[in-house]
């Protein structure tokens, strides 16, 4: 019955329970009335979530944020709500309900449920594409400064992001390592969005839109994340093929992604992977299956860093 904690968790977020907490813990009855629910039924859903780290329940029967429910929080330094509300929307949640007859057909469920495949499905609903992005964006703040602390990079040179949206990750890696020069690459249309222009980075960054499958900038430092679990093996090694191509001599691929361990402990990978295979395409890989990739392009997996997140950062050199 795990689902019951991503909907009770997602039942919260949509009436902005935290919110009500932010200065404390207060009585049930409070909370329900301010966002317009029985006190009861609340009660219920908080009492839940406290054996799951969200909220506590004081002896005097309030409740309060425990602190993994302050990331509920509007205010939090990176709000977790967005992210919650992406990931147990109706574009997960019912294709992942779904999931037998995905695994009969081999794919498609999104379109069997949807009628539509996902990217017109997001043309049509630009609520629910907005809701995707915001989330993911999220998600990326929380992630990209463990990413950025957890590598060495060089002190000086050129740092590319291929495909990296609006420079979130970029500007955490200048931001940490003030020698390097950075380049963000994406689509036109993203890159025109990007969130580089801060006083801080003035200077030390270039932005250029355009298809990572015709070039890539050349760089010391080449940076893939959340990029290939989205592409099919073919067109992974046409993109490593592109990078391979651009790096300077000396220079390194990090491949970023939830890359998932050999170890079969549960862990956040391979619900990542199970969201790819029941609403999207693509898939996270593990270490042994990214090394031919890698190899393909004429590159050479030398280790694998992990992050104090979800994600793995595999860094490859030429060969
Ligand atoms: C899953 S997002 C990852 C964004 C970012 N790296 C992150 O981790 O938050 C994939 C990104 O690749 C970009 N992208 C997809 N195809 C591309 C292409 N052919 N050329 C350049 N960028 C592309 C998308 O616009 C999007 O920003």
């Amino acid at each position: 019955m795990a689902f019951t904690y991503s909907a009770a968790l997602r039942a919260v977020a949509a009436l902005r329970v935290a919110d009500q907490l932010a200065a404390g813990p207060r009585p049930v009855a409070e909370v329900a009335a301010a966002v317009g629910v029985d006190a009861g039924a609340l009660a219920r859903i908080l009492r839940l979530l406290a054996g799951r780290g969200i909220f506590a329940e004081e002896a005097d029967g309030r409740f309060g944020l425990a602190p993994a429910g302050q990331a509920l929080r509007s205010d939090a330094a990176v709000p977790a709500r967005s992210g919650v509300l992406m990931f147990t929307d109706a574009m997960f949640w019912t294709t992942s309900y779904e999931l037998a007859s995905t695994l009969r057909r081999d794919g498609a469920t999104f379109a069997d449920v949807f009628g539509m495949p996902l990217g017109e499905y997001f043309d049509r609903h630009a609520d629910k594409e907005a809701l995707f992005y915001d989330g993911m964006e999220r998600v990326s703040d929380a992630e990209n400064p463990l990413i950025a602390a957890s590598y060495e990079f060089p002190a000086s040179g050129t740092v590319a992001d291929v495909g990296g949206r609006y420079g979130g990750l970029l500007a955490q890696v200048l931001r940490a390592n003030p020698g390097l020069r950075g380049v963000l690459l994406d689509k036109p249309e993203e890159v025109a969005k990007h969130r580089l222009d801060t006083p801080e980075l003035a200077g030390r960054w270039e932005v250029v839109g355009g298809d990572f499958f015709t070039s890539v900038p050349p760089a010391d430092v080449l940076v893939l994340k959340r990029i290939l679990h989205n592409l099919d093996d073919g067109d992974c090694v046409r993109l490593l093929r592109n990078c391979r191509a651009a790096l300077h001599p000396g220079g390194t691929v990090l491949v970023v992604d939830a890359i998932v361990p050999a170890d079969p402990a549960p862990h956040q990978s391979t619900a990542m992977d199970f969201m790819m295979l029941a609403a999207m395409t693509g898939k996270e890989r593990t270490e042994a299956e990214i090394a031919p990739l890698l190899s393909a392009a004429g590159l050479r997996l030398t280790r694998l860093v992990p992050t104090h997140s979800v994600m793995s950062i595999v860094e490859a050199v030429p060969h």
